[in-house]
């Protein structure tokens, strides 16, 4: 079984390409959020994988909750495999203190968090699906086999980015609150049913944020008109879909 998380896609394509490979069946976390429930077959799950974006050198918030939960009492074999735009930090260390682990990767994807940093141009998308391709038939490899192996890129300052900094950004940077729409909006409620956390409303034709927002971005990319904005900070920056670049 492999279990994934998403907001903009790149880490459910990840899983799909990686459950080709392997012949494994993928489950979206999000689905099991909704209803709040464990899937019955991880009770007799062999090996077990999970695929989820990096935010802030960490697991998102809810997928630490969710993994704590889990009991896997067949599984012989768990690893997990993180999509980042660059680096990981320490974040697969901090997270298998509450979902052990034999195995992790990081594969590099596009940067979908615009708030704070630029979309990679066009170029660089392109090598990085290319490298990824590559990367997932490796890690394929290793799974098949169950090798214990740790790939993870943790870049510079890792203890600093996920022990200090990532406690901070969930603090006092994830809220909803920077989140409006721009005049322009066709009421195609896209972006409602893009949030994995069941977050967005549509009323009155507009949508509308609750407070269970983790700045996952999945609002602000899937908009056909572009006018969804994070504060003052994305109205100059393009939108990504993982789809130009398939
Ligand atoms: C809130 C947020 C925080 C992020 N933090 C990091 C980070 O610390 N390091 C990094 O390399 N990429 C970071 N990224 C980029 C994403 O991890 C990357 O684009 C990922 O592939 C997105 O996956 P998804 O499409 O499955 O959501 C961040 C993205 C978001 C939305």
């Amino acid at each position: 079984m492999i279990l994934y998380f998403t907001g903009t896609g790149n880490s459910r394509w990840v899983a799909q390409q990686l459950a080709e490979a392997t012949h494994d069946t993928i489950f979206n976390i999000a689905d099991y959020l909704k209803k709040d429930c464990i899937p019955g077959e991880l009770l007799h799950a062999g090996v077990v994988g999970i695929v989820f974006p990096v935010h802030a050198w960490y697991a998102p918030r809810v997928v630490v909750h969710f993994l704590s939960k889990l009991r896997l009492p067949d599984c012989k074999y768990r690893y997990a495999v993180c999509t980042c735009g660059d680096d990981m930090g320490k974040g697969m260390n901090r997270l298998s203190k509450h979902f052990p682990l034999d195995a992790a990767w990081s594969v590099a994807m596009p940067n979908t968090y615009i708030p704070m940093f630029n979309l990679d141009d066009d170029d660089f998308c392109h090598r990085k699906i290319a490298d990824a391709r590559r990367a997932i038939t490796s890690i394929a490899d290793d799974v098949f086999r169950q090798k214990k192996v740790w790939k993870v890129h943790e870049g510079g300052a890792p203890r600093l980015k996920t022990y200090v900094l990532n406690p901070l950004f969930v603090r006092f940077i994830i809220s909803p609150k920077g989140f409006h729409v721009d005049e322009g909006c066709i009421s195609c409620g896209k972006c409602s049913k893009a949030c994995p956390m069941e977050n967005i409303q549509m009323v009155d034709g507009l949508p509308v944020w609750g407070k269970h927002c983790i700045h996952c971005m999945a609002c602000l990319h899937i908009c056909p008109k572009s006018v969804i904005q994070y504060k003052k900070t994305s109205q100059k920056k393009g939108r990504y879909h993982l789809a130009d670049y398939l």
